[in-house]
């Protein structure tokens, strides 16, 4: 059974064994009847680089369903089920009207990998909106509630990247999101030109998602067209005083303050710096205009891309003395 479809990388790998599951209870099954270490999920297929063919049982989740589970003046709190796809929730939220994920508009993926990588873009990360998620466990079949808290968020991490990876399977994320006095996030650059050249000074929440997804499509590959994984590396986080040197020789680089002692710099910034932009061996590149995506342009596999992924640390490092990490998971 071919993975094509089912990765946004798009690579032509197979599984040995693949199940869809459209209910908890068919999903409790499934978790009933194998050991975990023989199983396999898959959400939106967004964030992974299969490397190679897959033993285990590829379980495809497919739980759909929005539902409003709360709701005052201010706010709603708005359960998800984990196959919804997230842009989708998106549009759903802008077009009622209710703020607080627009910036998030056009990530890829399924509503229920959001919480494990902590999604983000523009100045707003799942972790600000997230009530409590669903999961259920994969070595008791029981299913927990973990709060905002629980879920130990941080830069493109949470628990379940960490000290519980691949125990749990996420069935529903709640949100809380706002009726009214939205705290619309504005401050970055991109959103402030392109909301400026359409004339907004008074921006809705649906301007604010239009002018995400104007940026994102400018900039980023659309993963119908151009397999490819949203960002690759995660932006690496530095201490000052080496952040101060590297000022010294490369004044352009451009930074955020993470706080007194760390400062983050951008990925694409020191790969395009490393030459790599628009870098292409075969089918496996880096995209032209964001040098922090990896593309398949078609018929590149996985091992290829990770060995590119490679070849850019190494350099990123030789140049730098930065190490770069990736944000997709290998397989
Ligand atoms: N830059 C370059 N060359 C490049 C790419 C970027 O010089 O090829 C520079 C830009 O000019 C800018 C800086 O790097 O000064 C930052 O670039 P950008 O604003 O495009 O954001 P990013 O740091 O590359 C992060 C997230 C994105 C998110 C954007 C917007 C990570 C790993 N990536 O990218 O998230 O959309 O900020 O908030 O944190 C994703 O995770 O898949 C993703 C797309």
């Amino acid at each position: 059974f071919s993975l094509k479809p089912y990765n946004t990388f798009g690579f032509d790998v197979k599984a040995k064994y693949f199940v869809e599951v459209n209910t908890i209870n068919e999903l409790k099954d499934v978790v009933r009847t194998h050991k975990k270490e023989d199983l396999f999920i898959l959400g939106g297929g967004s964030n992974m680089l299969l490397t190679k063919d897959i033993s285990q049982t590829v379980v495809k989740l497919n739980l759909r369903g929005i539902e409003i589970t709360k709701e005052t003046d201010d706010f709603v709190w708005v359960e998800v089920q984990a196959g919804e796809v997230w842009h989708q929730f998106v549009l759903w939220a802008i077009e009622n009207g209710y703020g607080g994920i627009e910036n998030l508009s056009l990530i890829p993926g399924n509503v229920g990998t959001t919480p494990i990588q902590n999604i983000g873009a523009y100045g707003v990360e799942i972790k600000d909106v997230m009530v409590n998620c669903k999961a259920i466990s994969l070595t008791t079949g029981n299913i927990q509630t973990f709060s905002n808290q629980e879920c130990q968020f941080g830069y493109r991490e949470s628990i379940f990247k960490n000290k519980l990876k691949n125990q749990f399977i996420i069935l529903s994320v709640t949100f809380q999101l706002t009726k009214r006095n939205h705290n619309l996030k504005i401050s970055y650059g991109a959103i402030q030109n392109t909301l400026e050249q359409s004339h907004i000074t008074c921006p809705t929440i649906k301007d604010i998602g239009n002018a995400v997804i104007a940026i994102r499509e400018s900039k980023l590959p659309n993963p119908a067209e151009i397999g490819n994984s949203g960002s690759f590396f995660k932006n690496p986080v530095v201490d000052k005083k080496v952040f101060e040197k590297l000022h010294q020789v490369y004044p352009d680089m451009p930074f955020y303050t993470v706080s007194d002692t760390l400062v983050k710099v951008p990925a694409g910034w020191l790969i395009e710096k490393s030459g790599f932009k628009g870098y292409r061996i075969g089918d496996a590149g880096v995209h032209n205009q964001q040098a922090l995506v990896l593309v398949n342009y078609g018929k590149a596999n996985g091992n290829q891309v990770k060995k590119l992924a490679e070849m850019i640390q190494r350099e990123v490092r030789k140049i730098f003395d930065i190490a770069i990490e990736a944000e997709v998971n290998i397989f």
